[in-house]
């Protein structure tokens, strides 16, 4: 067991040689932390597990977290048992995002009853909110450490406090302070990298609770992202993915106002990278001068994720998406006009209130033939204007409408899939496929996922695939000229 009394200068000591500025302190903090973390386990490294619920935006939060553990001296646990530390980056989007994380939590009770050395923490969206606080503190007392979205970077020093400290730590800031760079970081893939440039929302869906623990859209310099892509591309980076709530209003309150657009002619300019994506764009900000971004740069790929949730005019009202059926129809044409072979996904939910019927939603599928979609049923969220509307439709014909919106959606995908048999494209190759060791894995430029027999040489290079075969959600092939 560590113990502050192993270590020879007292923590009063440590706080006053702390430097004030980031990312300073929490480098100091890491350093402090390694002190307590080597004498964990005399045998041998500590081991961490960072478990990651939610989206992309978490998962790239995750690869800083573990940066910086790694830092302090940890390595990674397989299994949650043989873990020193634990620490949950949670998501709050839907309720089953949270009663995941209650499930999991609970768990954990036995496994910190046995290894007393065992550190639990939670941190991200959830962890927002004041009714989550109080349920944590009342009925999983056990965890040690507790913070939220706006603080993950001081992790390091939030871990040096439950380190001192025989009383669970919390830091919950209800406001985001300044973006802080250069701290350590992972990343979960080799060859495909995710770049924040932006945090937060301020479009408040009347559904979302995003941006109440996500707080204020504020922008990456350009220069920071800039400096952080040529990093990753030195490292061996093939495709960088620009991750923010919203990018389509990227910019906003820069000292210099730089447009999504500029943004990504910029990063096309990044010698040695080879592929840009970005998620995610809402369709009332889809400005021509992206469109016209994305038709110019050679190395954007021509995808787009663009959400339109629900095709009723009303609901869309109701939902504060400001765009209607027809606008946004009209957006994914204009798309297809300038952008040839675009290809075009999109985000679904069923069962809003007030929606009983997804006709119009059919309508949209039909019309656009989205080439994937993530669909989901409405979940009401406590503290969103939604939660206080009625006319909720009751669960069966919800069910049943998300049913017929698959039942348009998946042959469509199937169809736009079988239509690249035979065809050859390329394919950044990832790495061996999880499903069939004997096949390599990667995407098209349109983020298809493709399976194939190929070179393992070729891993981390472009190639050329063709397809062979197509499934609804994937493709097989095979690479030419091995
Ligand atoms: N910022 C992104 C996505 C954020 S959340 C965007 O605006 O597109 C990802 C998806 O979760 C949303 O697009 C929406 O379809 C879904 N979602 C958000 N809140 C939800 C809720 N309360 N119930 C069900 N699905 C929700
Ligand atoms: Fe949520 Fe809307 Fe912001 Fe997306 S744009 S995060 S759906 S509030
Ligand atoms: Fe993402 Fe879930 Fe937070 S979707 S932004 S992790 S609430």
């Amino acid at each position: 067991m560590n113990d502050i009394n192993d270590i020879n200068v007292t923590a009063k000591d440590i706080y006053s040689q702390a430097p004030l500025r980031e990312p300073e302190r929490q480098l100091y903090f890491i350093e402090r932390c390694r002190e307590f973390v080597l004498k964990i386990r005399p045998e041998g490294k500590p081991l961490m597990l960072v478990n990651t619920f939610g989206c992309q935006m978490n998962a790239h939060d995750s690869e800083k977290l573990k940066g910086m553990l790694f830092e302090m001296g940890y390595g990674e646990a397989k299994g949650e048992s043989e873990a020193d530390f634990i620490i949950y980056n949670t998501c709050c989007v839907r309720e089953n995002a949270e009663n995941k994380v209650y499930g999991n939590l609970g768990q954990l009770k036995h496994l910190k009853r046995e290894k007393k050395r065992l550190k639990i923490a939670l941190c991200g969206c959830m962890m927002q909110q004041e009714t989550v606080i109080a349920t944590i503190k009342e009925k999983y007392s056990y965890v040690d450490l507790v913070f939220g979205t706006h603080n993950l970077y001081k992790l390091p020093e939030l871990l040096f406090a439950a380190f001192i400290s025989d009383e669970p730590v919390y830091e919950i800031k209800t406001k985001h302070g300044e973006i802080v760079e250069n701290l350590p970081s992972v990343r979960n893939f080799k060859y495909k990298a995710s770049v924040n440039i932006m945090y937060g929302c301020d479009n408040f869906c009347s559904y979302c609770i995003v941006p109440y623990v996500r707080g204020r859209e504020r922008s990456r310099k350009p220069e920071d992202i800039l400096n952080e892509i040529k990093g990753l591309v030195k490292d061996g980076v093939k495709e960088v993915c620009l991750l923010g709530q919203n990018v389509n209003s990227y910019g906003k309150g820069l000292s210099e106002r730089v447009s999504f657009g500029k943004l990504l002619r910029m990063v096309n300019d990044v010698e040695g990278l080879e592929r840009i994506r970005f998620m995610t764009s809402h369709p009332k900000d889809l400005s021509d001068e992206l469109i016209f971004a994305m038709r110019d740069c050679e190395k954007v790929c021509k995808h787009i994720h663009l959400p339109f949730q629900a095709g009723n005019d009303e609901i869309l009202r109701k939902m504060n998406r400001h765009y209607t059926k027809e606008q946004y129809i009209a957006l994914t044409e204009r798309l297809k006009a300038n952008v040839p072979g675009v290809a075009i996904t999109t985000d679904i939910m069923v069962g809003f209130p007030g929606e009983y019927d997804v006709d119009d939603t059919v309508d949209i599928i039909k019309r656009v033939r989205f080439s994937g979609a993530f669909t989901f049923i409405y979940s009401k969220r406590v503290g969103t204007p939604a939660a206080k509307m009625d006319n909720m439709p009751e669960e069966g014909l919800v069910k049943e409408n998300f049913n017929r919106v698959l039942e348009v959606l998946n042959p469509i995908i199937a169809e736009i899939n079988a239509e690249k048999r035979g065809k050859t494209y390329k394919v950044l190759a990832e790495g061996i496929s999880g499903h069939d060791k004997s096949l390599l894995t990667g995407r098209l430029e349109d983020n298809t996922l493709i399976h194939f027999k190929g070179n393992t040489d070729s891993i981390g290079n472009t190639v050329s695939v063709k397809v062979t075969d197509s499934k609804t959600f994937y493709l097989l092939g095979e690479q030419e000229e091995i």
